[in-house]
């Protein structure tokens, strides 16, 4: 038997901010939480950069030709020892690779390009069309989901985030340094705030979530609180 009930009360969650401010682990544990599908649009990004980079595309030939991004496959598929969802581009798994300093460079040249967004956005807004989809990105309560139920927009100091970010790339034996780690982010910031193609910027309907001095848990905490909330006052 179908329950309508819960298939009308599932609600689309969109998770917008800064780099490195924890978007993704955030979404991850309201996703979880709530037994919804989460998606990281910033991986669909990085995952054209990849492409790009390996097979030598320069950025004005997509421009040119965006029949090229015809032949990237992005998926999402979970993996159960590492207990998260790993993004796969042309059935290979490039979970690691797109988190490289290397991608890291060039990824917000990428997205500021028109045709590869109006590419991105078509595929993420049709992976949300049965709602009960945690997306966090840029854009996703501006232009992916402008009219989804919750939508929250995140922010901490650069600092701060540059010393998470650094900290996870030296967990994951990625050696850098902080002060690359900062101006990367700072430059990222600038790129995606200024672009002319759907710029970093609050939607109007967002709640702020300042985490430079929250633990994750209590940032899941809360977000959990403002989604049951929300999904309440459907029923
Ligand atoms: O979230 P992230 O740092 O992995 O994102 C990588 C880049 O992709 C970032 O510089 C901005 C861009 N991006 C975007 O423009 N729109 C999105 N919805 C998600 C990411």
């Amino acid at each position: 038997m179908i329950c309508l009930t819960s298939v009308s009360n599932k609600i689309n969650i969109a998770i917008d901010g800064h780099s490195s401010c924890g978007k993704g682990t955030l979404a991850k544990n309201i996703a979880k939480e709530l037994g919804y599908l989460f998606i990281d649009s910033g991986a669909m990004y990085r995952a054209v950069t990849l492409y790009l980079i390996q097979n030598n595309i320069p950025l004005e030939e997509v421009q040119a030709d965006p029949a090229l991004l015809g032949y990237i496959k992005i998926k999402f598929l979970y993996d159960s020892d590492r207990g998260f969802y790993e993004t796969y581009l042309n059935g290979v798994n490039v979970e690691d690779e797109i988190r490289s300093m290397q991608v890291s460079k060039l990824v917000s040249n990428v997205s500021a390009i028109q045709e590869v967004r109006t590419f991105l956005v078509a595929k993420q807004q049709e992976m949300g069309r049965n709602k009960g989809v945690v997306m966090d990105g840029r854009d996703i309560g501006t232009v992916v989901f402008p009219d989804a139920e919750l939508k929250i927009f995140m922010t901490a100091a650069p600092e701060i985030r540059a010393k998470r970010r650094y900290e996870e790339l030296q967990k994951k034996g990625i050696h850098v340094n902080y002060q690359e780690v900062l101006h990367n982010i700072r430059e990222r910031d600038h790129i995606d705030s200024t672009r002319e193609a759907s710029p970093l910027k609050k939607a109007e309907d967002a709640i702020t979530l300042d985490n430079s001095s929250m633990t994750k848990y209590e940032q899941a905490r809360l977000a959990l609180q403002w989604a049951k909330g929300v999904i309440q006052a459907l029923v």
